[in-house]
């Protein structure tokens, strides 16, 4: 059994192991303990006033210690005094848990380190305690809102395409017949890669601004006829408020076929909204212009809030600020010209036609789930979260 013996030496090494026997003695003791009985011998032995291992310390180390060496000593005392403190209490606890052999799980250790020391982990654990909680994820509502729409559109025969968040010019762009230099690009708030200058325009990268350039990039490796849906995530340098985010989501459609027109456009999405907001919003479409439609449009779907009323009650309703009418979406026929880039992977713009779409997801989910901050969707507070799980 350790007991403690006056220091011929007070060297930082000599205090340093002579504490460190002391702590090994305690570390042994200490897992020894099995019941109060024996806590109480052990807390005694350890801190009884009258002659306890610290008292003893006390005078056999510090007392006894030369002027010179004093401060020193403390200190050492004052940390010993800690652990045994602590190690005391742990002890306490430990004789509290009735001892379970526990079923190792192979590589599983069997020690647990308390204070740099190794303990037997049998006598531990109470395995009558409830176990760790470890809250199951969920999808997030815009996520949830983009597998929604691209359900709908799996339904009637599309199939999932996705792109590069990190795009070239050539595809966010050029191929989708805006024009270098063309106004219609300002309209996009473009984030670009830093030190792009040396290359080529076309090859320059950016931070994809729609989901469009994932027409392009299908219809290089897909030979008509194709029916897809593109969700995924854009960015654009608007500052954040209540309705923008520098980053977003969309989710995008194509179908290219012989004798694609308008009327299959309208009829498809018609559809898709009634399945989406409900079988009684009608669809309406205003003239628009996109570079990589002609005709282009904008669609709207009657207010499924107010009803296409504008008004809710007494109150104004806001989320179609009266006019009964929320935009949703653009589209329009593909253009030509964008099927002249892919002409070669057998889209001749004199033999298939087609529509194309693109929506907001993060809007969509804003007037779903009645939000009225997008911002919320992206601080990651698990409060807010939960709700949609
Ligand atoms: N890319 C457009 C935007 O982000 C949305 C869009 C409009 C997509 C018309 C389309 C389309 O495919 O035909 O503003």
């Amino acid at each position: 059994m350790y007991s403690v013996s006056k220091l011929t030496e007070y060297s930082a090494s000599a205090l340093e192991r002579a504490s460190a026997e002391l702590r090994s003695a305690l570390a042994q003791e200490a897992v020894a303990v099995k019941n109060e009985a024996e806590w109480k011998i052990f807390r005694d032995r350890w801190m009884a006033r009258k002659n306890g291992v610290l008292t003893q310390i006390n005078d056999l180390w510090l007392k006894a210690a030369p002027k010179e060496a004093k401060r020193e000593a403390g200190r050492e005392v004052n940390l010993v005094k800690e652990q045994v403190e602590q190690a005391v209490a742990a002890a306490k606890i430990q004789s509290q848990i009735p001892t379970l052999p526990i079923a190792h799980a192979g590589s599983e250790p069997s020690e647990v380190e308390f204070q740099g020391k190794a303990f037997e982990k049998a006598g531990l654990v109470d395995i009558t305690l409830p176990g760790i909680r470890r809250p199951i994820g969920a999808e997030h509502p815009v996520i949830k809102t983009m597998n929604e729409i691209v359900s709908v559109f799996q339904k009637l025969g599309y199939s999932v395409a996705e792109g590069p968040v990190v795009e070239t010019d050539y595809y966010n762009f050029e191929a989708l017949n805006f024009p270098p230099n063309h106004p219609a690009r300002d309209t996009q708030d473009t984030l670009f890669i830093a030190g792009q200058a040396a290359k080529p325009p076309r090859e320059r990268l950016l931070l994809r601004t729609h989901t469009s350039p994932v027409q392009i990039r299908t219809m290089e490796k897909m030979r008509p006829p194709i029916r897809i849906v593109i969700p995924g995530q854009v960015h654009r340098n608007d500052p954040p408020d209540a309705s923008h985010s520098p980053m977003f989501h969309q989710v995008e459609g194509l179908a290219v076929d012989t004798n694609i027109t308008f009327s299959d456009l309208k009829g498809t999405l018609d559809h898709a909204m009634k399945a989406l907001f409900g079988s009684s919003v009608k669809t309406h479409f205003r003239p628009s212009f996109f570079p990589f439609t002609e005709p282009s449009a904008e669609m709207f779907v009657s207010c499924f809030i107010c009803g296409g009323s504008g008004t809710r009650g007494a109150e104004p309703c806001r989320p179609c600020k009266q006019t009964g009418w929320i935009e949703i979406l653009g589209c329009g026929m593909v253009d030509p010209n964008v099927f002249d880039f892919v002409k070669d992977k057998g889209y001749d713009p004199r033999k298939v036609s087609g529509f194309a779409f693109g929506m907001g997801a993060d809007r969509i989910a804003l007037l779903k789930y009645g939000v009225d901050d997008i911002q919320l969707f992206f601080q990651g507070d698990v409060r807010f979260l939960q709700q949609f799980a």
